[in-house]
């Protein structure tokens, strides 16, 4: 058997893997595997690939193995809490990759002038998606580092300009079909793509940032796919594929869950309409110790912890873990509502509580939680604050209006460990902290916590 044969194998196995790997990441217990599938799937790719007779090169792709790596593993070491803005960085660099690609196929293949008509539109399907990916990725991970500002920058015409410069390059992508050859037009075509990528960004706030980054997940993937049928490589097609279509359910997944419409996400200037809500005035509150608050869990017969962003701020998954321990022994019944975009990613607390070894079983996604709240003694809120905002039911003006949310306020008692109350991430107040039934705990989410612990166990005589 030739080594094409060979190549075509791995190549198959590697598409079972991914296609495996995604079926394994959509539900916790199986996540792990998920990953570890999806690593062998991309390690066969690579394989095979380094299998094909017409490698010119191995020390160049040594070099460039160096390259990535020196890159890439500083990169995996962020923080959880920076994953977004390391998802764009590394969709800003797949997205060039795809580009630049297509960029040399153009100018090898005798300029252009002999390509044929299905192989150049996928080209210009490639380098289109590639470039524009690429700066804005790079637009989105600045906004989210906040080296840009977050805020959405709007002007005259902009809806215009924004869908004038595609269009433009999709035009010129019709006219480089039936011409290949010229390639001061090819040249245009990407320069447009990359402009766009940035024009697109502009007017999208920091709120809907993780939104766009998803569905620039889906642009790079569908980008990769049409360099595989450029290339003629079935695996590229598959993956990319598989890469645009997941980027894409996404998005939608998000979209649904903080009630936004993708032209809202992307017209919708988010930002601009928070900062106004924001300078509402401020109402009274109740805050209360962890003395009291340990009392009040430990007279309750069910718990729901609801978990948000401030719970990964302060990494304090492990210390809850304790609490849930604690209270479990005492015969309290804890539980935990996941708000499908609590945190700052997709399955953000699912992963820091199976961080945690937190029984799958204890966790409840957003329609079992509010079915349960009502018969709720206490639900504790551990960091998390737009997806608990009751004026996301009623408040028409709310920029957070529609979005579902867990129905905090309606358990017996509420008890919110943040801070301060300074707003979440959509810039408004949130009315629960205001409420008559709710207790505010200040404090650091990893400090309170570990106080709450020490409280449970001194007022359970140490049994806790
Ligand atoms: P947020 O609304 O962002 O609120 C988090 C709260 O945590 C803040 O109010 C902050 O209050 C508190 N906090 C921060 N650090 C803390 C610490 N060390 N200890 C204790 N508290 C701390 O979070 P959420 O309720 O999880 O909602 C997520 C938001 O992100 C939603 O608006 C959602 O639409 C948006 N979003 C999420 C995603 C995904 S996929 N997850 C994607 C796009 C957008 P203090 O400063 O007072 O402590």
């Amino acid at each position: 058997m030739g080594a094409e044969s060979w190549i075509q194998i791995v190549y198959v196995l590697s598409a079972l893997c991914f296609i495996l790997a995604l079926n394994w990441l959509s539900a916790v217990p199986t996540a792990r595997r998920g990953v570890l599938t999806g690593v062998l799937g991309m390690a066969l790719a690579v394989g095979g690939t380094l299998l094909n007779p017409g490698i010119v090169s191995y020390t160049w792709i040594a070099v460039a193995f160096v390259i990535g790596s020196v890159i890439g593993v500083p990169m995996a070491m962020m923080p959880m809490t920076a994953v977004p803005q390391r998802t764009a960085l590394s969709h800003a660099f797949g997205a060039l990759a795809a580009a630049l690609v297509g960029t040399a196929e153009y100018f090898l293949r005798a300029g252009g002038a002999e390509m044929d008509r299905f192989t150049m539109g996928a080209l210009a399907v490639e380098v289109i998606l590639g470039f524009l990916t690429f700066t804005a990725s790079l637009m989105a991970f600045g906004k989210l580092q906040e080296i840009l500002p977050q805020r959405p920058i709007t002007y005259r015409g902009q809806n215009l300009v924004n869908l004038g410069m595609p269009a433009a390059a999709v035009a010129l992508a019709v006219w480089l079909v039936i011409h290949p050859g010229s390639h001061g037009l090819f040249l245009l075509m990407c320069g447009l793509a990359l402009g766009f990528g940035v024009l697109l960004i502009v007017p999208i706030g920091g709120a809907d940032m993780p939104t766009v980054i998803s569905l620039l997940n889906a642009y790079a993937g569908l980008s990769a796919a049409a360099m595989g049928f450029v290339l003629n490589n079935k695996l590229l097609i598959i993956a990319g594929s598989l890469d645009g279509s997941s980027g894409l359910i996404l998005s939608i997944i998000m979209c649904k869950a903080m009630n936004r419409s993708f032209s809202n996400v992307l017209f919708g200037a988010f930002g601009q309409v928070t900062a106004a809500v924001a300078a509402g005035e401020q109402k009274s509150y109740r805050s209360a110790s962890a003395e009291e608050a340990a009392s009040i869990l430990l007279n309750a017969s069910s718990v729901m912890v609801v978990p948000g962003y401030g719970m990964a701020a302060a990494q304090a998954q492990h210390k809850v873990r304790e609490l849930y321990d604690q209270l479990t022994r005492q015969g309290v019944n804890v539980k935990f509502a996941i708000h499908p975009v609590a945190g700052r990613m997709p399955g953000h607390m699912n992963v820091l509580l199976a961080e945690a070894n937190i029984p799958y079983d204890a966790l409840l996604d957003l329609e079992e939680a509010n079915s349960e709240l009502p018969q709720c003694d206490v639900a504790l809120v551990i960091g998390a604050n737009d997806v608990t905002n009751p004026a996301a039911r009623h408040d028409k003006g709310s920029p957070i209006y529609g979005m579902p949310i867990i129905d905090t306020d309606k358990a017996r008692t509420v008890m919110v460990i943040k801070r301060s109350m300074n707003p979440g991430f959509a810039g408004v107040d949130n009315e629960l902290y205001t409420l008559d039934r709710t207790l505010m705990l200040f404090g650091d989410a990893k400090a309170f916590v570990a106080d709450l612990i020490k409280e449970v166990d001194a007022q359970s005589g140490g049994r806790g």
